[in-house]
């Protein structure tokens, strides 16, 4: 396994490191870190364990099992050699007294006997007594090596067992005993074939058979020994056991061999002294005894402890070695894991640019791809978002925009509306009592003017009389500023109640060249009207695509009379200034198709207005012409009609001494988008 991981964006991890939660999102994946690795060396090891202890436990008991039947066998072989050697023994020395039962008795054969009987003794050296009993159970010879012959002494064996048992079984193994508390002794009679040979007894030392046991080595502690079939201790190397003639029965082993039936051979006991052995017998057929062979179980066993102790030390060495396999595999495997938690966390945490990058060719490295895929797709939805948002937020600030203006306009329509209203109200108080002022002021010279007449008439002295004079034409002269300032008065009420008219009227499409002629034509003839002599030349450059624009006629009329007079004015007032050097008053009027809008021009050959007048002629009531002569109002009110009821605008180009061009711009849906204001 290859793990091959790096960050791609370090720099802006590195960066973020001061972040609480990036600092616990840190902590955490250390956490996991750790929980995995310490998860995956514990199962490297576990595995480990297991099967170096399954493997161990397996052949520990195995070679228990094979090394304890293989020491039983050794065992077994070696008891079996033993009572091999003993029966033979006993054999031998069974068929060499059976030559001593060969003769009847009768007189004649007594030397004989005894001559056969010392050979015996000479040939076999175990016997040290041969007792020679006639059929009827008396002794009628005994051959000693310790005492001296005796011949026919009669004694009576009929019925001791050494008789009985050996005329009933033709042989008697008698049980053993000891003499001069040192050697052990046993008696054998043997009967002859026919019932008349009687009898031969003989004592048989058994040091043989202790030297045989004696003999057997079993490893450095183990021994042999027999025990007779009552399981009294015959034999053992510890000759002082046999001598206080042990009862050996109490142990299991020795009562398992003489229940010949018992299937399963006890194989570890107690041994007399009550420590733990592993024990093997056989028997020794004619005598019923056994030969019991032992070795103490630690002694046995030995080897086996010291291969467990091997495998214990291979189990510590396989675990380290498990151990720092496992921290290396968990390590290998932790990491990329970890990368991707990583990864995934940053992501999480909204750097969607990031990516993770895990080379690792498996299910992890699939794993980071997708989500590396899944981050791409979230950046490009939040790109689309964000986009999606700023349009509406433009779309909203624009709705917002116009609901302002909109908001603006019917506020200015509403002021207007209530200024209009006011306006009316004051006008029409005043107009009354301007009147009365207006025709008594008129009436009152009229009335200086007859009593300048009376004073004609009556005889005064001169100095009365120009003093008189003198009164009358002040009186006069302040009764034409009453009258002037009058007619100032009414001309301002009259244009306030013009201006201040109810409503506005219906809104509808109308041809922008008929308005602008029509206005053109109502102005010059009311300025004919107005003033003798007046004359100006009218210039029309109508653009026929004009067409149609839907507004307020009635208003448009007012701002086009408005500016026309004010160009008359201008034009005017310049032929005035100029005298008589040719100059002619002239005044074009345009229009112009703009598409969704229309452009009017209204253009004289005037005074031009300087710098400082233009600043503030829009102002309500700011007018240059003499008093009586203009409100200062048409600018104003003209401003209002075009750009907050029509949604227009009016801009003015000119240049002092030469020329004054007002331009209009209307939309060709001027009163529709004005339509909630435009209505009061
Ligand atoms: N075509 C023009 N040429 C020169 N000056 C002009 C022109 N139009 C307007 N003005 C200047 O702007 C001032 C304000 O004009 P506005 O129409 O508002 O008032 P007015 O004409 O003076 O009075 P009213 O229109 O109420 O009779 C004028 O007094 C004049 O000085
Ligand atoms: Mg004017």
């Amino acid at each position: 396994m290859k793990a091959d991981v790096d960050h791609i964006s370090g720099g802006a991890l590195s960066g973020k490191t001061g972040i609480p939660g990036r600092a616990a999102s840190a902590s955490g994946t250390s956490i996991v870190r750790s929980r995995l690795f310490i998860k995956y060396v514990a199962l490297f090891v576990t595995v480990v364990v297991v099967a170096l202890l399954a493997n161990g436990a397996f052949e520990i008991w195995f070679s228990y099992q094979e090394h304890k039947s293989s020491l039983i066998k050794i065992q077994h072989e070696q008891a079996q050699a033993a009572a091999d050697k003993i029966e033979e023994f006993i054999t031998q020395i069974e068929s060499q007294v059976g030559w001593t039962t060969q003769l009847p008795w009768t007189d004649g054969t007594l030397d004989q006997r005894r001559f056969d009987a010392l050979r015996l003794l000479r040939q076999v050296p175990a016997i040290t007594e041969l007792a020679q009993i006639d059929a009827t159970g008396h002794e009628q010879l005994k051959v000693s090596r310790l005492t001296m012959d005796v011949v026919g002494s009669g004694v009576d064996y009929s019925s001791k067992p050494e008789f009985t048992q050996a005329v009933a079984h033709k042989v008697y193994f008698g049980p053993v005993y000891f003499r001069r508390e040192s050697e052990p002794y046993m008696t054998l009679s043997l009967a002859g074939t026919r019932r008349d040979t009687g009898v031969s007894i003989a004592q048989v030392n058994l040091k043989l058979i202790w030297d045989v046991v004696s003999g057997i080595k079993v490893g450095e502690h183990g021994r042999a020994y027999v025990v007779d079939s009552d399981g009294r201790l015959i034999a053992h190397p510890d000759i002082s056991l046999v001598l206080r003639n042990t009862d050996m029965s109490r142990l299991a082993q020795v009562t398992s061999a003489r229940a010949a039936s018992a299937t399963e051979q006890v194989q570890e006991s107690d041994d007399i002294g009550g420590h733990r052995v592993l024990t093997a017998y056989a028997p020794v057929n004619p005598l019923g005894w056994f030969v019991f062979v032992e070795t103490p179980i630690e002694e046995a066993y030995a080897p086996l402890y010291t291969s467990i102790q091997r495998t214990g030390f291979v189990l510590l060495g396989a675990l380290a070695l498990a151990f720092i396999a496992g921290m290396f595999l968990a390590g290998r495997m932790v990491v990329p894991i970890q990368a991707l938690r990583a990864g995934a966390a940053r992501l999480g945490s909204g750097d969607l640019s990031q990516r993770i990058s895990i080379k690792t060719g498996d299910e992890v490295e699939a794993l980071a791809n997708q989500f590396n895929d899944m981050a791409g797709r979230l950046e490009e939805s939040y790109a689309d978002l964000e986009k999606k948002v700023d349009d509406r937020t433009r779309e909203l600030t624009q709705s917002l925009e116009d609901l302002r203006t909109a908001q603006d306009r019917l506020v200015q329509t509403e002021k207007l509306a209530s200024l209009g209203q006011l306006t009316a109200g004051i006008a029409h108080e005043i107009k009354n009592p301007l009147n009365f002022v207006n025709n008594f002021s008129g009436v009152s010279i009229e009335l200086i003017d007859e009593l300048s007449d009376v004073l004609g008439t009556v005889t005064a002295d001169d100095k009365t009389r120009a003093d008189i004079t003198e009164i009358a034409d002040t009186l006069r002269g302040n009764l034409d500023k009453i009258v002037q300032h009058g007619k100032r008065a009414d001309s301002i009420v009259k244009n306030m109640l013009l201006h201040s008219r109810e409503g506005s009227g219906e809104h509808r499409s109308v041809d922008i060249n008929a308005v602008v002629e029509e206005s053109l034509n109502l102005a010059y003839h009311g300025a004919r009207a107005e003033r003798q002599g007046f004359n100006i030349t009218l210039e029309r450059s109508f653009d026929p695509a004009a067409g149609e624009v839907d507004l307020f006629p009635q208003e448009i009329t007012r701002v086009l009379l408005n500016l026309i007079s004010n160009g008359f004015y201008a034009a005017t007032k310049r032929k005035a200034q100029a005298g008589n050097d040719g100059f002619e008053p002239t005044l074009a009027a345009a229009t112009k198709n703009l598409g969704d809008r229309v452009e009017i021009r209204i253009r004289d050959n005037g005074t031009g207005i300087p710098p400082e007048v233009k600043a503030k002629m829009f102002n309500p009531f700011f007018t240059t012409k003499p008093a009586g002569e203009g409100t200062g109002l048409g600018l104003s009110i003209s401003h209002d009609i075009i750009v907050k009821q029509h949604a227009g605008s009016i801009a003015v180009d000119t240049e002092p001494g030469s020329f004054t061009e007002f331009k209009i711009v209307l939309p060709r849906t001027a009163a529709s988008i004005a339509k909630s204001g435009g209505q009061a």
